[in-house]
């Protein structure tokens, strides 16, 4: 399929391999976008006039739009935030912080995003809780044997990415929170990389609180959500106080709004959050059973060409999913990144704010192709040509 049309740059022949950061955003979403913006950019939930209300429906439209796409309960369960780092803070540090005591455990993997990570080492420092890792299997992918055999009668959290950023193993979240709320344990899923890649069906899995980021799937920056069970996001504490999260304000008496307003406070990203929407509608019309599939066979193709490469070390190619960690040899990084740029190639370059992962690697810094839809083998045929080149050492030799 050409996606030309909808992300015109792709016209330059620009390869944008770098889709675990940020994807293209499509015309239609920045269309969306600017239509509010000209023609009913008003305020959400502070008017009573026309334009006000149109304003306020289409966020809450998109509200609902959010919930079918995870298939939660109720709009209630959907919080607008600016994106998985604040959405996991939120549950972390609104929820958890409140919940803890000192030497209760969370479990987590040395693949975690930082935002995944440095929350909790925070609260480790507050709150004397222990922050322990999961052993990851030998392929640097989760297990669920290993996870049984790290929970201990202290474990009260298990707090995981679905789809990890750099290796981009799938975890079995179902499978995860069944066996974890046998034992009374709650668990956060961050979904900033598997959202808009795979389905996801909160009902199903039964996860406590899930995070997304717009911008990974599609969507504006700045946009993000909160998942949390009814039960448990009326019980956070995140101490954001300001314009919709209260009835009245006596400063006394705060009586704070129903879900999920309690916890939005001032002006929403309406913008963004609009774009969102159309987002979701344009992956769920290309359809996530198609993106999965493709990515992934897309993925496999590339690491058959570039196993056949000498200079080229892979970190996951056995691993299913839509990106491949490489390293050239004697190269670092970075310098990888930056002769490919040169060929209008986009990868990312470093640690991909894994901070701990490069325990696993015995490296720190790892250069990662991140697929999507929109790319196509030639692009991935032209990476290799660029990659099996003695220029790539002598440029980084300074030769
Ligand atoms: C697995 C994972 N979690 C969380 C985040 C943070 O997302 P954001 O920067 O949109 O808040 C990222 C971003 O790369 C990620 O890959």
């Amino acid at each position: 399929m050409d996606y030309v049309n909808e992300f015109p740059i792709l016209k330059t022949g620009l390869i944008y391999f770098d889709n675990g950061a940020t994807t293209l955003k499509p015309k239609r979403v920045l269309d969306k976008m600017n239509d509010y913006y000209l023609n009913y950019p008003s305020n959400a939930h502070r008017g009573d006039y026309t334009l006000s209300l149109k304003a306020s429906k289409e966020l809450e439209d998109s509200r609902t739009c959010v919930k079918d796409f995870i298939n939660a309960k109720s709009n209630k369960e959907i919080v607008f935030t600016s994106g998985s780092t604040e959405s996991m803070n939120m549950a972390i540090y609104g929820y958890f912080y409140h919940n803890l005591n000192k030497y209760d455990e969370v479990l987590i993997t040395k693949a975690e995003h930082a935002s995944n990570i440095v929350p909790w080492f925070d609260l480790e420092n507050k709150l004397g809780i222990k922050v322990k890792y999961i052993p990851l299997n030998d392929d640097y992918t989760f297990s669920i044997d290993n996870l049984k055999e790290s929970i201990t009668n202290n474990t009260k959290v298990v707090s995981i990415a679905e789809i990890t950023n750099v290796i981009g193993d799938t975890r079995d979240i179902k499978e995860i929170t069944r066996l974890c709320h046998e034992k009374g344990i709650k668990v956060l899923v961050d979904a900033a990389q598997s959202a808009g890649h795979i389905k996801i069906d909160v009902q199903d899995t039964d996860v406590d609180f899930l995070a997304i980021s717009a911008h990974k799937m599609l969507g504006p920056t700045g946009v993000g959500v909160l998942y949390g069970k009814e039960e448990l996001l009326n019980e956070i504490d995140y101490k954001k106080g300001g314009g919709t999260t209260i009835s009245f304000d006596s400063p006394k008496e705060i009586e704070y709004k129903e879900l999920p307003y309690k916890l939005e406070a001032g002006t929403q990203n309406i913008a963004g959050i609009i774009g969102f929407r159309e987002a979701i509608n344009y992956v769920n019309e290309i359809g996530l059973d198609y993106i999965e599939k493709y990515t992934h066979d897309l993925k496999k193709y590339l690491v058959e060409k570039l196993s056949k490469l000498d200079n080229i070390i892979l970190y996951n190619e056995n691993v299913s999913g839509s990106t491949v960690a490489f390293n050239v040899k004697d190269v670092f990084a970075q310098d990888t990144a930056i002769y490919l740029d040169k060929f209008n190639i986009c990868v990312r370059s470093g640690d991909h704010c894994d901070k701990k992962l490069g325990d696993e690697l015995k490296i720190k810094n790892t250069v990662r192709v991140s697929l999507y839809f929109y790319n196509t083998k030639e692009e991935c045929d032209k990476l290799v040509v660029a990659l099996n080149n003695d220029k790539i050492l002598e440029e980084s030799l300074g030769v």
